[in-house]
């Protein structure tokens, strides 16, 4: 089977994508500087998919590693998950965010040009919509106008990436726009291990579950929305794992660049998503009412009906699933990885 080098493979997203492509029989490099991640989580990887990986530790921004990478290894496609995500983050630091982004993108693609690998799957985000759509969210609709520098670096990467097949029909480029991916792997040995305070609702929910964090913060009750809650699409990051598969496969019979919103195309309010979790686990996830987090947008969620007809791929996983994986996670590790 082809060998797929997975940038970031160690994170989050891409450690559940890796069990998805060594189980479909794929060779695999992972790159991954450890900025936010731990190398503990490809050991598991490895162990679920009882096949082993290559693991490279090093930044996408190092051209001369990844000129070693691409002789060293025949690399058939690239599936780019590495980079910095934090909004608040980016907003304190721009510069980081654009060097290890945007920058950091450019290096890969120079040296995935010079090695002549022109399969790329990228890792964008659903907020490139900006506010102001109706709902939902479908790929015809013009990007927004981005509120901080993290959704910008997003953004820039996805024209960078329209122009470079524009300027070489080589080129098959897939966009993947993540609407918000929650869960772990229903084995609870690989999960999401944020680094210090969650910023995203699920981690948050887990950590007061088990006993971590006091009280669960509700960002706002006075929304335009059924309980006044903010609303989100999310996905199972197993289902978002197995679109990337599929995103992977459609690569190598089309050309140009294809993009397609990754959600269930339902969307749960923050409410909602407290009660599933209560529901789901037996455990109880006490909040408060606060005012609303600056930059927050009242609804989102996605038309995944293209991602259906062209990839053949539809989220399967219910709100439920999502919980309970996510509560297996956390409880069978309290701490993360360590
Ligand atoms: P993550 O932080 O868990 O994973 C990113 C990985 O990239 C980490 O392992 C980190 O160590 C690595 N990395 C960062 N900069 C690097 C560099 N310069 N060189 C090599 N490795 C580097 O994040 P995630 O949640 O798995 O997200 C993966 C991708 O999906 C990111 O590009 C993110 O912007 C995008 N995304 C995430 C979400 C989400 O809610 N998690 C939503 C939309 C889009
Ligand atoms: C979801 C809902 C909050 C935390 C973010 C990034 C986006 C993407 C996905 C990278 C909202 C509410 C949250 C809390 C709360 N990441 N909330 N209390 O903001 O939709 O998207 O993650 O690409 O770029 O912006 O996700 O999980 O932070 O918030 O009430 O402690 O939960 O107000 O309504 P968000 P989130």
């Amino acid at each position: 089977m082809p060998l797929v080098l997975v940038t970031g493979g160690a994170g989050y997203i891409g450690s559940h994508t890796l069990p998805a492509l060594l189980e479909a029989g794929h060779e695999v490099v992972v790159l991954d500087n450890l900025c936010n991640a731990s190398r503990e989580s490809l050991r598991r990887v490895e162990r679920l998919a009882e096949r082993t990986l290559t693991f490279v530790e090093g930044d996408i921004r190092d051209r001369d590693l990844l000129d070693r990478l691409f002789r060293e290894h025949a690399v058939s496609a690239v599936i780019h998950f590495a980079g910095l995500k934090a909004v608040g983050e980016s907003v304190q630091q721009p510069l980081a965010y654009y060097e290890n982004n945007v920058a950091g993108t450019l290096v890969l693609c120079q040296a995935m040009q010079a090695a002549g690998v022109t399969r790329l799957v990228f890792s964008s985000s659903a907020t490139v919509y900006g506010d102001g759509h109706p709902m939902p969210l479908h790929e015809g609709l013009p990007t927004g106008q981005p509120t901080n520098p993290y959704v910008r670096s997003k953004l820039m990467v996805e024209e960078v990436l329209k122009d470079l097949a524009v300027s070489d029909s080589a080129w098959s480029i897939a966009l993947l726009r993540y609407f918000n991916p929650v869960g772990a792997h229903e084995s609870g040995e690989i999960g999401e291990d944020p680094q210090g305070i969650p910023n995203n609702l699920l981690p948050y929910v887990a950590q007061v579950a088990v006993g971590r964090r006091e009280c669960l913060a509700v960002y706002g009750s006075d929304y335009p929305t059924p309980d006044g809650t903010g609303v989100r699409d999310y996905i199972h990051v197993m289902d978002l794992a197995e679109g990337h598969l599929c995103a992977l496969n459609a690569l190598a019979e089309r050309q140009g660049v294809n993009t397609g919103n990754l959600g269930t195309g339902q969307g749960h309010s923050v409410l909602e998503v407290v009660e599933a979790f209560e529901q789901a686990t037996g455990q109880a996830v006490p909040y408060r009412i606060e005012p609303r987090r600056p930059g927050d947008v009242a609804a989102c969620w996605a038309d995944a009906s293209l991602a259906e007809r062209e990839l053949g791929w539809k989220a399967r996983r219910s709100l439920a699933d999502m919980m309970a994986d996510t509560w297996r996670w956390q409880k069978q590790n309290p701490q993360g990885y360590l």
